[in-house]
């Protein structure tokens, strides 16, 4: 098989595009670079109330930055900002998670960068509007997974080139496996739905495995190729969950759906929701078509037998 970048993946695309998700990969390679320096905490915390460590306010900075200046981005909009950035000329808007799973840098485990590319888009936007989404995993080797409307190509940064030239991949579109063997699902067990703890149970009865690590990216990775079930449920005291809709759960959804897998909120597409704030969390639910459709189930017999009485 011959190997390819992620540049010969994009040579469709305009040339903008490339020149963006390129900056993209270079910048996921600083972010790396940087890990060593920055493993402390900072006394800031986000809107959402999380504490942010040195790496997310420094990863935030350098790509907001670096987009705004590129000239590519009329927007960008990150986790780590109350509000969206504008730049001053660009055809793209660009929402980002700069750094997921930040708890977990201080006990070297995986974190990673996700974005989602629009094309003319005002933000918030709607998934089903994303032009591409990428994430880059910092793990024992750093990938790059980037979703096109052609579909979901892995890489891996470890070519001699920069930006796209340095991930290497087969250049075949990966598909989820038709049968999945692994799972992973948020929050406290005891603050999960009746729903939620039914299907936990229906998925250990089929032998998935349990991955749970933390971080979304490192987590989903793990579905993606092996297939199964993750989900950041919604919570008896958090009925919209934990993931924030522009910034995690419409990227990863949209690389699923192009997986030819399914991204719910529970009762609809998460893809198809009309967002309504830049920051709204949504609960999400990620992976083979059959399982999540089977859990929609779950969640509308649940609500109908709510309207009957
Ligand atoms: P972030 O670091 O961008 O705030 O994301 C953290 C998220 C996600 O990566 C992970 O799946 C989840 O928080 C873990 O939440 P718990 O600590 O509640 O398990
Ligand atoms: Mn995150
Ligand atoms: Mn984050």
């Amino acid at each position: 098989m011959p190997t390819r970048t992620l540049a010969d993946v994009l040579q469709s695309e305009d040339k903008s595009l490339r020149k963006l998700v390129s900056l993209l990969a270079d910048l996921s390679m600083q972010i790396v670079a940087e890990i060593p320096r920055a493993l402390g905490t900072t006394e800031g915390t986000n809107i959402y109330g999380d504490r942010q460590t040195e790496l997310d306010v420094w990863s935030n900075e350098l790509l907001t930055k670096k987009l705004v200046k590129s000239g590519l981005v009329s927007q960008v909009a990150s986790e780590e900002m109350d509000e969206p950035l504008e730049g001053s000329h660009g055809e793209y808007s660009v929402v980002l998670d700069p750094l997921d799973g930040s708890s977990n840098i201080k006990t070297d485990n995986l974190v990673g960068t996700i974005v989602g590319i629009f094309h003319d888009e005002k933000l918030p936007a709607k998934g089903r509007n994303l032009l591409c989404s990428l994430y880059f995993l910092y793990g024992p080797y750093i990938q790059g997974t980037l979703a096109t409307r052609e579909g979901v190509f892995l890489s891996v940064a470890a070519g001699k080139g920069a930006g796209s030239e340095r991930f290497l991949t087969s250049g075949e579109p990966h598909r989820l496996p038709e049968k999945g063997s692994v799972y992973g699902i948020g929050g406290l067990r005891e603050k999960w739905t009746p729903q939620v703890r039914e299907f936990a149970d229906r998925l250990e009865k089929r032998k998935l495995k349990l991955r749970y690590g933390g971080s979304f990216v490192g987590d989903y990775n793990q579905v993606l190729y092996n297939g199964g079930f993750f989900s950041y449920p919604a919570l008896l005291d958090a009925p919209n969950g934990k993931y924030r809709l522009q910034f995690e759960s419409n990227p990863i959804g949209f690389i699923t759906e192009k997986a030819g897998g399914r991204a719910s909120t529970g009762m609809q597409n998460v893809l198809d929701l009309e967002p309504t704030d830049i920051a709204q969390r949504v609960p999400t639910y990620l992976g083979n078509r059959d399982l999540v459709s089977e859990f929609e189930d779950l969640v509308k017999g649940a609500s109908q037998r709510i309207v009957q009485g």
